[in-house]
């Protein structure tokens, strides 16, 4: 089991290109599988998640060539071209895979099943079921509402008009997935903006999307032209080294080419909030997502009452910046952020333990966290198996009192296998064992 030691202190500095956005590349091989045609993808991300969706993809029939250093080349199979697995598709942990697949394998005609690893396999998935069931789809999932998915195929799928409960990306992609199969018009409202790159890369496969305010629709009976995708860095792996510059002393780290997708800002605007020092440069356009460089650059931040319209907008990446409270003056509030709880792990408790055995005042509560910043010290956290946590922590070295220990870091992986060499590289003495 991996083992993250960092020493304390350090500045972040430098120029560095994270990996691909995970949601983009989980969406190229999604897409790219059900098009017609040959699809690139430049920049895709090469961790555990993304690349269990290819493999998912492959077991159902899609030649995909995997050409490394983030290039891979989709030959689709057409909407009606997924062939049966021969086994259950493993989804590892990947909450995207199981969700956005469930609903675009609920109009196939052949029965698949979906699991996952230990974490996975607690997370909810009556978000999608049920209103799936809504549109004719026929699934079963444990008597709690967990993986495995059996999905019985062969189900003619009707359109719906659906309000989401919640504001969830991964509900509003699975419902718009089945759409492409369901008879009439399928249509998804959201409390709240979530990430829209599922709506994006229709459009960009020339599927005809509809928009107005908070809900969108699609219609069967349209197809998908392959396409060139390329995938801007991920602004939730950017979160750790924006934390890590923000609150290490002496620091100027520049993140190159990375997604400022409008749905997906809430850590810069939270960390602007709290007297961050980002700029955003040669903002442009790839593909139609918004990309720039990100320069941030050490500031005494303060804690604020963290706005609850940005929260969908930075839903992964309050991890990290339970760490910038940490290092804020004053107090910190979040609340509107109960979802937070069945993510990779409940990421509220997880990140108050870590916080709490660094030295710091950090409350839990049931739909946020209370953070007054302090002086953090040193100690032996846990990643409670989640990635976005192992990480997190690891930045709050750059201003711990004595060495930090993070142990059961292999879900780094997940996410970003590259993290620490990356880390090192802009400065953080972090090793792992
Ligand atoms: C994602 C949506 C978010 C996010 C997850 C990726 C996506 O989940 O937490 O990491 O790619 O659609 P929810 O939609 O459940 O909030």
């Amino acid at each position: 089991m991996t083992t993250f030691h960092v020493e304390p202190g350090g500045s972040m500095t430098g120029r560095i290109r994270v990996p691909g956005d995970k949601s983009i590349s989980h969406r190229s091989i999604m897409l790219g599988a059900l098009a017609e045609g040959v699809t690139e993808v430049h920049g895709f991300l090469e961790a555990e998640d993304c690349l269990a969706t290819m493999k998912a993809f492959q077991a159902m029939g899609v030649r995909i060539e995997h050409l490394g250093a983030g290039q891979v080349r989709i030959h689709g199979v057409g909407l009606h071209g997924l062939r049966a697995p021969t086994e259950p598709l493993y989804l590892g942990n990947s909450g995207t895979s199981m969700r956005l697949l469930s609903g675009l394998l609920a109009g196939q005609n052949f029965n698949v099943e979906l699991t996952g690893d230990e974490s996975l396999t607690r997370r909810p998935m009556k978000r999608v079921t049920d209103p799936l069931a809504l549109m004719g789809a026929k699934i079963d999932t444990s008597a709690t509402g967990t993986p495995p998915l059996r999905i019985h195929g062969g189900q003619p799928l009707q359109g719906i008009d659906y309000t989401m409960p919640m504001a969830s990306a991964q509900v509003k992609s699975c419902l718009l997935l089945a759409g492409l199969y369901a008879q009439g018009k399928t249509c998804v409202t959201e409390p709240a903006p979530t990430r829209d790159h599922s709506e994006r890369m229709l459009a960009g496969f020339g599927y005809p999307v509809e928009k107005s305010g908070n809900r969108v629709c699609v219609r069967s009976g349209g197809k998908l032209n392959a396409t060139r995708i390329d995938v801007p860095a991920d602004i939730s792996s950017s979160a750790f080294f924006l934390v890590g510059a923000a609150i290490a002393p002496g620091s100027d780290l520049t993140l190159e080419h990375v997604g400022i997708n409008p749905t997906r800002i809430g850590v810069i605007n939270i960390l602007k909030a709290m007297g961050a020092d980002i700029t955003l440069h040669n903002r442009r356009e790839v593909g139609g997502e918004p990309v720039a460089d990100i320069q941030v650059r050490t500031s005494q931040l303060h804690g604020i009452n963290i706005d609850e319209a940005d929260v969908p907008l930075a839903i992964d990446e309050f991890p990290a910046l339970f760490v910038a409270a940490a290092c804020a003056s004053g107090r910190t509030v979040l609340t509107g952020a109960e979802e937070l709880r069945v993510k990779e792990s409940d990421r509220i408790q997880s990140m108050a333990e870590g916080l709490q055995t660094l030295g710091i005042a950090a409350t839990p509560t049931p739909d946020g966290m209370i953070i007054d910043g302090g002086k953090l010290g040193a100690g032996q956290v846990q990643s409670f198996g989640d990635h976005r946590i192992a990480m997190s922590l690891a930045m709050a070295g750059l201003r711990a009192g004595g060495r930090v220990t993070i142990n059961d870091c292999d879900n780094v992986n997940t996410s970003f296998p590259a993290f620490t060499g990356l880390a090192q590289q802009c400065g953080l003495k972090v090793r792992q064992s």
